[in-house]
């Protein structure tokens, strides 16, 4: 077995089987911003990615991706269902994010996340060199820390979390709450979004496991764990070349032409989540038509929402749901080729999601909670000409750092609203200025200046951050590489063509 000295772990690998259009198989970017801020980092460096292929079976041998060694791990029907779409995603996912949904406990699950997060430790172990680096990422794996600490007290591992920490009087309703706080303080850096969420974190270890924490050090036996926030980027300088490239910029000109040349296009590009805010946006949206604020063949509204963990029940209610308004609303105020909202579930490759954004005049990212949202960071990224309003939710971890955008509470909807023709009827000038302020943040704080942060406070030297590739040789996103020997089996959970 090969070792690494960097050992990435995460739930789901950087890359998706899907089919290119001429028909050849094609492994291309998952979406999700843990893999959108990981990969483009990652390139070319010499690092194993440990993570899940999609689909259940046995794990299939995938190439190297732009030199990443990728490493799978299998899940079977069972796993994929009680540990990825239960604890993580129906326990996990709705507690960590206010509850807006109500979590889910079941026994079985629990085991099922104990069992998976063993396999994923000891996978790591394997390809581990002796005395590396081991960077475990988000709340699909959080006793993996403490497990492989056990078996590899040899390793230096960080842990990140892409998604809020919850306050206390919300994770306490968690059963195995002292279980998962004591994985995570297996790391020697427990790293959050949100200063707030270094603090919840401190404050639980307090509480329920009775250890000395402040907001940055918790003394576990005879060693210190370090806590702190490290807000997650994107490639800036991809998505900036990207946008500016001259084809992608034809592109742009030609979206704006089939979505009818109007005065103003709105755009939104989510993941189907009901954190994401989609269900009130529609709403704020369709009572601006009503009144008039908005008029269809002045505006359209382009959402894009591609459809996420889709066998659960929670995800198949919300699309229900999202499908059923836009059809009322597109029937109710839309005409013969002008439909008010344009929706779309497929995936897009990084040139076109740029010639997206460079179409938008304004850009609604209005979550109900998310960690941090690096759909705004692209938007701001793409807008390479200064133009361009960002409508943001402070309830995203994003507006902490752009607090130039124009700023909305997503769950009041006259606020919203309010937001919405705000955007709208902002002064060039104005735009600009914010665009310009919000640019300036991207350009300092990007994918490269959050990875040598983290690793920097992880290994306490530095050397770990010369190993990160510079350059970027391939901003498309786009792996065309051999279709492994044993494709993973596909399953309604992976990122497909389509869904
Ligand atoms: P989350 O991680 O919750 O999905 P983020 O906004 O942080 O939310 O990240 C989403 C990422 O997925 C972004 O990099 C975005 O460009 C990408 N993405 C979203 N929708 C699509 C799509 N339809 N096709 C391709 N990539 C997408
Ligand atoms: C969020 C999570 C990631 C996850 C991504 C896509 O960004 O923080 O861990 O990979 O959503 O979700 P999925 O369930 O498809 O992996």
């Amino acid at each position: 077995m090969r070792q690494s000295s960097l050992v990435v772990v995460a739930n789901r690998l950087p890359i998706d089987d899907s089919q290119a259009p001429d028909g050849a198989c094609e492994w291309r970017r998952s979406p999700g911003g843990l893999v959108s801020a990981l990969h483009p980092l990652l390139r070319h460096t010499p690092a194993t990615w440990v993570g899940w292929a999609g689909g259940t079976g046995p794990a299939p041998a995938l190439p190297d991706v732009d030199g990443v060694r990728m490493h799978t791990v299998a899940l079977s029907p069972e796993d994929l269902r009680d540990h990825y779409e239960g604890f993580a995603n129906a326990t996990l996912w709705p507690l960590y994010h206010d509850a807006v949904e109500q979590p889910q406990h079941h026994r079985r699950w629990w085991e099922a996340y104990q069992r998976v997060n063993q396999r994923f430790a000891e996978a790591t172990a394997e390809v581990a060199e002796p005395g590396g680096v081991v960077w475990v990422q988000d709340y699909h794996l959080q006793l993996v820390p403490g497990l492989l600490r056990a078996f590899r007290p040899d390793l230096r591992i960080g842990f990140f979390l892409h998604v809020p920490f919850p306050p206390p009087e919300l994770f306490m309703q968690l059963p195995r709450r002292a279980e998962l706080l004591r994985g995570m303080l297996g790391a020697d850096l427990v790293g959050f979004q949100r200063v707030q969420a270094a603090h919840n974190f401190a404050q639980l270890v307090t509480r329920v496991l009775e250890l000395p924490a402040t907001d940055r050090r918790i003394g576990v036996d005879d060693r210190v764990v370090r806590i702190g926030a490290f807000p997650v980027s994107i490639d800036t300088a991809e998505m900036g070349a990207l946008a500016a490239r001259p084809d992608v910029a034809a592109r742009a000109r030609r979206l704006r032409q089939d979505l009818g040349d109007p005065r103003q296009v709105i755009l939104s590009v989510d993941r189907m989540d009901y954190t994401k805010g989609i269900e009130q946006r529609l709403k704020a949206y369709s009572e601006l038509l009503a009144t008039g604020d908005v008029k269809v063949r002045d505006t359209v509204l382009v959402q894009v929402a591609m459809p996420s963990r889709e066998r659960v029940g929670q995800y198949q209610i919300l699309r229900e749901r999202i499908e059923r308004e836009v059809g009322r609303i597109n029937g109710e105020f839309g005409r013969v080729g002008e439909p008010a909202i344009h929706y779309l579930t497929q995936p897009f490759d990084r040139a076109e999601l740029a010639a997206l954004y460079r179409v938008a005049d304004v850009m609604a990212v209005t979550p109900l909670r998310d960690g941090m949202n690096l759909v705004a960071k692209e938007y701001v990224a793409a807008r390479v000409d200064d133009t361009g309003a960002l409508l943001l939710s402070e309830f995203a971890g994003t507006a902490a750092e752009l607090s130039q955008a124009y700023l909305v509470n997503p769950h009041d909807l006259e606020g919203l609203k309010q937001g919405l023709r705000a955007a709208l009827r902002a002064s060039p000038a104005d735009v600009t200025q914010r665009m310009r302020a919000m640019r300036a943040h991207l350009h300092e704080h990007d994918i490269r200046a959050w990875a040598r942060s983290y690793l920097r406070a992880l290994d306490e030297g530095g050397a770990l951050v010369g190993r990160l590739s510079s350059t970027d040789t391939n901003p498309d996103g786009v792996a065309r590489v051999p279709r492994p020997a044993t494709a993973p089996t596909a399953s309604p959970a992976t990122h497909q063509a389509g869904g």
